[in-house]
């Protein structure tokens, strides 16, 4: 899968790609990521990417002509499945989202800054708006980060043991149950006896359950 990121700010972007999963993920060539400063593409003598707002109003917009010379310059090179703008206002990320862009072969994600970008991007471009959360952040970019994380691990083979990404929180509609390792007894607290067992069966019984169990109480919304 190729990823290319727009962003005014790359240097935010860099260090959560260069260690561990994500890392691993590119040198074994799963994931091609290309970091694009978006004021490479200005043509101000000041590298200015914003302006004031029609219409007045506090904050700044992004303009069109950087964010539109960039696209179609990556447009002119491949195909892009997804162009998604990374904002508060729009798709709720969840599971199946991520699920779904997995399976993808290249896609271009936008960080918003700023009172947002020139609607015309959102109109012309842009083919999926993407929020992480009911809250506003400074930027898209760690939104960003957030979401190429969560699709990059379901990639096949990035991850080690590809059944542990099946096993996650959400997958099968149900947070994961409580998990364990050694020591088996720790000041007295001990390791549920049914997990030293050694009886399967009894085990994924219990772990089900639990994941049930854990589910309504913090999350009652998966079941309905
Ligand atoms: N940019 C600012 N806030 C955001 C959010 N909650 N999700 C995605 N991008 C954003």
């Amino acid at each position: 899968m190729r990823i290319d990121i727009l962003t005014i700010l790359p240097d935010l972007l860099h260090s959560p790609f260069s260690d561990s999963i994500m890392k691993r993920a590119q040198t074994k060539g799963h994931l091609e990521l290309e970091i694009h400063n978006i004021r490479d593409y200005s043509t101000n003598k000041h590298s200015k990417v914003d302006d004031y707002q029609y219409g007045g109003g506090a904050g700044m917009v992004m303009n069109i002509e950087p964010i539109a010379a960039i696209i179609d310059k990556l447009q002119s090179e491949r195909d892009y499945d997804e162009i998604i703008f990374m904002t508060p206002d729009g798709e709720l990320l969840e599971q199946a989202i991520c699920n779904d862009l997995s399976l993808k072969g290249n896609i271009m994600v936008l960080c918003g800054h700023y009172k947002g970008v020139d609607e015309r991007i959102r109109e012309y471009y842009i083919t999926k708006e993407i929020s992480i959360g009911s809250y506003v952040l400074s930027g898209g970019e760690l939104g960003a980060a957030v979401l190429v994380d969560s699709v990059v691990r379901l990639i096949p083979g990035v991850l080690n043991d590809e059944t542990s990404a099946l096993t996650d929180s959400f997958q099968d509609g149900l947070l994961s149950p409580p998990v364990y390792t050694r020591p088996s007894e720790y000041n007295g607290m001990k390791v549920p006896e049914v997990l030293l067992s050694g009886d399967f069966g009894k085990i994924d019984k219990w772990r089900e359950d639990k994941a049930i169990e854990r589910t309504k109480a913090r999350r009652p919304d998966l079941l309905d």
